[in-house]
C-alpha cells in the first residue's frame, strides 16, 4: 500500500511551517495518522547537518551546502519518508528536493541539471504526489520572518535580490508541473491559506488509512 506524500514549499516567512501543522490537524480530525517531517532535518543525522547548515556564524560555499542538503535528505527519505508511505500514511514535508531546485539553483546559481541529477540521487526519484507552494514577495516573508523570530538564519541573511530568484525559480517549477503543484497567495491570513490548502489536499487522500 503507498500513502500520499505532500511537500510544502516558499520563501522565508511564507508561514508554510503552521500551515502543515493546521492541515496535520485536519487530518487527525478526519481519522488519519499524518506523519509530520521537514528539510533539511527529519532524522538525528539531519538535524545535525541543518543545525551546521543554517548556523549564521559558519560560512558555507554553494557546492557544500548543496551536498549537504542532498545528504540530509538522502537520510530522512531512507528512514522517515519511504518506511511511512509504504505504510499507506499521509506524509506532509515541510520542504523537499524542489527546496534545492530553488535556493541552490535559482538562489546560488548552481546547475539546474546536476541538482536534477544529486536529487535523483538522494530520493531514489520519489516525487511528491501533491506540492503546495506558498507563494509571498521577499520583502514581506523576510519581514514576518523577523518579528516572529527575532533572529534570522544563514539563508534568510542573503540578499533581496537572493530571495527573488528563489521566488521566480519556485514559479518557473510549479509551471512546469501544473499537476502536481498547487500555487497559493500567501499574504493571505492563516485561516484562509488552510482552508486553500485542505481544498487541494482534501480530493487526494486515500479513502482510508490501513
Ligand atoms: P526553513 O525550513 O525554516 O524555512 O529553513 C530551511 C532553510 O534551508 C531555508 O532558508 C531554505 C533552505 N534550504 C535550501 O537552501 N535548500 C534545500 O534543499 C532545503 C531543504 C532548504
Amino acid at each position: 500500500m503507498t500513502g500520499l506524500f505532500v511537500t510544502f514549499e516558499g520563501g522565508e516567512g511564507s508561514g508554510k511551517s503552521t500551515q502543515v501543522a493546521r492541515l496535520a490537524a485536519r487530518l487527525r480530525a478526519r481519522g488519519f495518522e499524518p506523519v509530520l517531517t521537514r528539510e533539511p532535518g527529519g532524522t538525528p543525522l539531519a538535524e545535525g547537518i541543518r543545525a551546521l547548515l543554517l548556523d549564521p556564524a559558519r560560512h558555507c560555499g554553494p557546492m557544500s551546502e548543496a551536498l549537504l542538503m542532498e545528504a540530509a535528505r538522502a537520510d530522512v527519505v531512507t528512514h522517515v519518508v519511504r518506511p511511512a508511505l509504504a505504510a499507506g500514511r499521509v506524509v506532509l514535508c515541510d520542504r523537499y528536493d524542489d527546496s534545492t531546485l530553488a535556493y541552490q539553483g535559482g538562489g546560488r546559481g548552481l546547475d539546474a541539471g546536476l541538482l536534477a541529477t544529486l536529487n535523483r540521487a538522494a530520493t531514489g526519484g520519489l516525487l511528491p504526489d501533491l506540492t503546495l507552494l506558498y507563494d509571498i514577495p521577499p520583502e514581506l516573508g523576510l519581514a514576518r520572518r523577523e518579528r516572529a523570530a527575532g533572529d534570522t538564519n544563514r539563508l534568510d541573511r542573503e540578499p533581496a535580490e537572493f530571495h527573488a530568484r528563489v521566488r521566480r525559480r519556485y514559479l518557473e517549477l510549479a509551471a512546469t508541473a501544473p499537476e502536481r503543484w498547487v500555487v497559493l497567495d500567501a499574504a493571505a491570513g492563516p485561516d484562509e491559506l488552510e482552508s486553500l490548502g485542505w481544498a487541494a489536499l482534501e480530493p487526494r487522500l486515500p479513502r482510508r488509512e490501513p
